[in-house]
């Protein structure tokens, strides 16, 4: 059987899991899910990427020792996988000894050959990127990311001889066309490598600043750094050199990253397989990111979107269908819980959920339940049946380039097609008028392509997939499919079997309702008497924890305008400059207290990761902090003009 090997990023534990890292995984599980049913032999690697500063730091930040900080991260990624219904066959984490092991030997084997020199090295260091920049890069001095200062370290290293493999690589990507796909990500590469010099690779951090990595096999006072730790748990997991694992699974990779780790994986890994005398992965597949209103998410915007939520509230058949339906593979695409409503009400309640409802009542209405026979076949039904084999060609072809959103596209038309076909066919005229041999030919025409539509998505939908065939009366074995079959085998489900009297695997959702805005109100004494006893109660030893408090990003910021709300008296609509690309719009309670003249120019404290909400339909993407004084308000400032974006700490 052919081989299917496919990986994730190793996820970084600083942060915890949220909408992207589910997103690549629900990928990679689909991928696989599918080539089982290609019959071919797979293997599906994730796990998490454990050492480095930022690490050591977000350790430090939660009072633990790096190790019990990481177990702890790397437990809920590793928890959270089987709740998306993601079955991976292993998890790698990088601080494990069978890792540790391959990292040395390989660092060991490419010294040996020549390929790791020891040089020194000055640069820019920012402690938060976790690396050197420029000159060029910086600016004003500074981080573009951070815009802190960071410190010029001149210091001695060990270096990966990349430059030496820049011809190969190129030669390798020009003879390989879906070495990396989609092609703008090659033609990226290939254009980064057109531009210039490939640069050695620094590969090592002095112990005397970093301890958390692995030593270097050759110089006990370095460890290795990220990448090359990193991306050899692909190699790790596998069992190299000798596992039965690699010999089978290796060179046939997929690699399954957004486009944020191009480099690393374009160019870092297959220069550092060639080294090492590895053969070059088969397929680098890059996906786009998953945007909140047109900005990336991420957690100090306090817009990340947590998957458990999703899957609470719309189920993980809806959640993993709105993902690789609503993405086109390579570009960007917005999340919005607008959107994925509307597909879960459009294509799955009323497209597909609508044909099974249908046609089970109708099976059971007309047949008492059981699958009936087929006799002649008609001019509607050999169409339908061409709609059929070309939408299932069309669906396998595109899932096996990665290109999950056309692929349902194609197979929607056969769900369609057998909507139309209903109210072509008109089942309840057939049964009216008694004729029978029609009316059995119809209805197993439509029972069997939604057995075919059902096995179809169980790639995507797998608990919904195999509920729509155990309403058909099947008992599902994917081991037992051969996808590639079905496209011109007819009439595998058994007349005379029994299906289920409804289906309600889709029932339509509703957008939940905003919350509505809490007007600025004067507290009545009840409510200042129960603040009061709250106070008393923390004194009396119900603190938070520190911890709970570094939740609270708070930064300072500039009111660039501010206006008054159209629909409410007491709120304005502040436009405050936070140190990012764009200024946020913040709903604040302030009108009864400033004009929108008296805010114009000041400096604010402004809370970030507040999850965005709409205030009176305007969306409000922070806090303001003030302070009240009896009838008065004051606002928070810094004693001295301050660049906007400092957090408060
Ligand atoms: N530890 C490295 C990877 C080492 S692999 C040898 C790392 N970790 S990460 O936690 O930052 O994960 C990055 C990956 O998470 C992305 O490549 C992508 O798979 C996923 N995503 C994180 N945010 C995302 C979006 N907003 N949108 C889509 N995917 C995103 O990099």
């Amino acid at each position: 059987m052919e081989p299917f090997y496919i990986t994730t990023p190793i996820y970084y534990v600083n942060a915890r899991p949220h909408l992207g890292h589910a997103y690549t995984t629900i990928v990679a599980d689909s991928m696989t899910r599918f080539n089982k049913l290609m019959a071919r032999e797979t293997f599906f690697l994730t796990g998490t990427d454990e050492h480095g500063d930022k690490i050591v730091q977000a350790a430090e930040n939660n009072n633990m020792s790096p190790q019990e900080y990481v177990d702890g991260i790397s437990a809920e990624f590793k928890a959270l996988w089987p709740d998306l219904m993601c079955e991976n066959d292993d998890y790698i984490r990088t601080t494990e000894k069978r890792h540790v092991k391959t990292v040395q030997d390989i660092l060991q084997k490419v010294y040996d050959s020549g390929d790791i020199y020891f040089g020194e090295y000055g640069g820019h260091y920012c402690y938060g990127c976790e690396r050197f920049y420029t000159e060029k890069e910086l600016v004003d001095g500074k981080c573009p990311d951070h815009q802190t200062k960071p410190e010029y370290i001149s210091e001695k290293n060990y270096f990966f001889k990349m430059s030496k493999y820049q011809d190969w690589l190129k030669d390798h990507i020009q003879k390989n066309p879906d070495f990396i796909r989609p092609e703008r990500y090659r033609n990226e590469v290939l254009s980064l490598l057109d531009s210039g010099a490939l640069e050695d690779l620094c590969i090592s951090r002095p112990k005397s600043r970093l301890t958390w990595g692995i030593e270097l096999p050759f110089d006990k006072d370095y460890v290795t750094y990220v990448w090359f730790d990193a991306l050899i748990n692909y190699l790790t997991a596998l069992d190299y050199p000798d596992g039965e694992n690699y010999k089978e699974f290796w060179p046939a990779a997929n690699h399954l990253v957004a486009k944020d780790i191009l480099k690393p994986h374009a160019i870092f890994w297959p220069t550092m397989l060639k080294a090492a005398g590895v053969e070059p992965y088969q397929h680098l597949n890059v996906h786009g990111y998953w945007l909140i209103k047109d900005t990336k998410m991420s957690k100090s915007l306090g817009n990340v979107v947590e998957p458990l939520k999703m899957k609470d509230t719309y189920g993980i058949n809806a959640f993993r269908y709105f993902l690789l339906r609503e993405m086109s593979f390579g570009q960007d695409a917005s999340f919005s819980e607008e959107a994925l409503v509307g597909r879960l009400n459009a294509d799955l309640a009323n497209d597909l959920g609508n044909l099974f409802n249908r046609t089970l009542s109708m099976t059971h209405k007309y047949f008492g339940g059981e699958v009936p026979t087929p006799v002649n076949e008609e001019i509607e039904d050999a169409e339908i049946k061409k709609i059929g084999r070309d939408a299932m060609k069309t669906y396998q072809a595109m899932f096996d380039e990665f290109k999950f959103s056309r692929a349902l596209e194609g197979l929607w038309e056969l769900v369609r097609g057998l909507n139309k076909y209903i109210d072509v066919t008109a089942p309840w005229a057939l049964k009216k008028e008694n004729d029978m041999d029609r009316l059995s030919t119809v209805i197993y025409v439509l029972l069997e392509n939604m057995r075919k539509i059902a096995v179809h998505l169980w790639p995507v939908m797998p608990a919904a997939s195999e509920q729509m065939l155990e309403q058909l009366g099947i008992s599902f074995d994917p081991r037992k499919v051969d996808l590639s079959k079905e496209i011109d085998v007819w009439g595998l489900l058994e007349s005379g079997s029994t299906v289920d009297k409804t289906s309600n695997l889709f029932p339509r959702v509703e957008m939940p309702e905003p919350e509505p805005a809490k007007p600025v109100k004067e507290e009545n004494t009840d409510k200042k008497s129960k603040k009061k006893k709250k106070a008393d109660e923390s004194q009396n030893g119900e603190y938070i924890e520190f911890e709970d408090f570094t939740k609270v990003d708070m930064r300072v910021g500039t009111v660039l305008d501010v206006e008054k709300h159209p629909d409410a008296d007491r709120l304005l609509l502040v436009k405050v400059e936070v140190g990012e690309e764009e200024p946020r719009q913040v709903v604040a309670g302030l009108a009864d207290f400033f004009s929108p003249e008296d805010l114009k120019g000041r400096q604010v404290v402004v809370v970030t990761n507040l999850k965005p909400r709409k205030l009176r339909k305007q969306l409000s993407q922070g806090m303001i902090l003030a302070v009240k004084n009896g009838d008065d308000m004051q606002l928070l400032t810094p004693s001295a003009e301050v660049s906007p974006g400092c957090k408060v700490s």
